[in-house]
């Protein structure tokens, strides 16, 4: 059941799957966790908080290229610092001195970062701190929580597996979230082999009053290091990132998305007796080095310096929060805009005989159709403004009135497939 709305999308899907393992080589982009059929697959272009998909459609989008794009797509200081370093070249034979000031740059502006090592992704960041750790530490033993990339060490936890050695997975403890007695019992139970305890700051759910430091103190306690995976928070709750705002320092951060404004740059930041005992730990890469990535950073940080983009990302991500809840509440819809503004998510639950992913399937189509892409994660950027906000609420009442309906089930036309989930 594919939409004619989007038949040049759904034809280059077809298309991507003849060539491209998986087609979707970012699973989060995968059309089944939208409303396959319903929901575009490729966007062509975009700027600002706008985007235009390839059946040329426009749309106000509110996932931020998936978080990156802090400032906006094609922000004009970040495209003129990237242009400018174009024409000078991207990648040479020896060092190239921008990444001196890049690493100034996040060392006064990130609360741990007395040192940086400088990556691509996200996963090389928790990678190359994990690994940091445990040379740091000579201890084998990870304690994670939450999501940190496509790593061995990472996926060895999940049922998504295939083709990592079982051996990994003994190396890899999992705990729960403002669970800081759990924490604990398994730091007692390995006493003597945990390398580091990594976990986002936060996720969604706020973390519980001194839980943080709890965290920290029983990691150092252990003689553990306390990694935080910023890569999403990161330059996004704070300037100095969730560390920030929280008030609690770790040992080493990882920093990616929102850092290069979409340009793909990872970052590890950490003290500097940890770092510079840690020289000789490998993390080295080609790209590391690209300038335009680290030319789009610096400008990406010196706007987040110069001009109010978290308290914009705030005040955005508050009035829909909010705005969100109290129709999901005057409609009763059973459904959440849930974590902090920065960074939000909406939960669907079953309602009136249909299932939650039918519901959110509907929601996804029906939002997509007025010209707003939600997605899996809601990520506000400093191009979004109030009335984008306003027309985002008008189109979710329009939704909610059809779903209270009390015919239902004649009303809501589930035009593609419902959405699936990740795991
Ligand atoms: C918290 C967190 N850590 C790490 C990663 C991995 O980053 P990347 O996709 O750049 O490898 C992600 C990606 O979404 C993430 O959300």
């Amino acid at each position: 059941m594919i939409h004619r709305r989007y038949k040049t999308s759904y034809a280059m899907w077809k298309d991507a799957e003849r060539y491209v393992v998986p087609a979707s080589s970012l699973i989060a982009k995968d059309p089944h966790l939208f409303t396959y059929g319903a929901y575009p697959i490729y966007l062509a272009e975009g700027n600002g908080a706008r985007v235009r998909d390839v059946d040329g459609h426009w749309y106000t989008d509110f996932q931020s290229s998936l978080g990156p794009a802090i400032l906006g797509i094609a922000y004009p200081a970040v495209d003129a610092a990237v242009m400018r370093q174009l024409h000078h070249g991207v990648l040479f034979s020896l060092l190239h001195p921008l990444q001196n000031d890049l690493a100034k740059i996040v060392c006064d502006l990130v609360p741990c970062a007395e040192r940086v090592r400088i990556f691509k992704t996200g996963s090389d960041a928790t990678t190359g701190a994990v690994r940091i750790a445990r040379a740091c530490t000579g201890r084998d033993m990870i304690v994670s929580c939450h999501f940190h990339g496509w790593h061995d060490w990472y996926y060895a936890t999940t049922s998504m597996n295939r083709g990592i050695p079982a051996s990994v997975r003994k190396d890899i403890i999992e705990f729960t979230y403002n669970d800081s007695e759990g924490l604990e019992k398994i730091l007692r139970a390995h006493k003597g082999t945990v390398a580091a305890v990594i976990m986002e700051p936060v996720h969604l759910d706020p973390p519980r009053r001194g839980f943080l430091k709890q965290v920290q103190s029983l990691a150092h306690r252990h003689g553990a290091l306390l990694i935080f995976d910023e890569v999403v928070t990161g330059f996004r709750f704070s300037v100095g990132g969730a560390q920030e705002y929280f008030g609690v320092t770790p040992d080493l951060a990882c920093f990616a998305k929102a850092i290069a404004n979409g340009l793909p740059l990872g970052i590890v930041a950490g003290k500097k007796h940890i770092m510079d005992n840690t020289r000789d730990v490998i993390t080295s890469t080609t790209f590391s080095e690209d300038a335009l990535a680290i030319a789009a950073a610096i400008a990406t940080l010196k706007e987040l310096r110069r001009r109010p983009v978290i308290a914009h990302i705030w005040r955005m991500g508050a009035e829909f929060q909010n705005g969100f809840n109290a129709l999901a509440t005057q409609y009763a819809i059973p459904v959440v805009c849930a974590g902090f503004p920065p960074r939000l998510e909406l939960s669907f639950s079953d309602y009136r005989g249909r299932k939650r992913l039918e519901i959110k399937a509907y929601f996804l189509q029906e939002s997509a159709k007025r010209g707003v892409l939600f997605g899996n994660a809601i990520f506000m950027n400093y191009a979004h403004t109030r009335s984008d906000i306003k027309k985002a609420l008008r189109i979710c009442e329009e939704i909610f009135r059809t779903l209270a309906d009390a015919h239902l089930g004649k009303r809501l036309v589930l035009e593609g497939e419902p959405t699936q989930e990740l795991w």
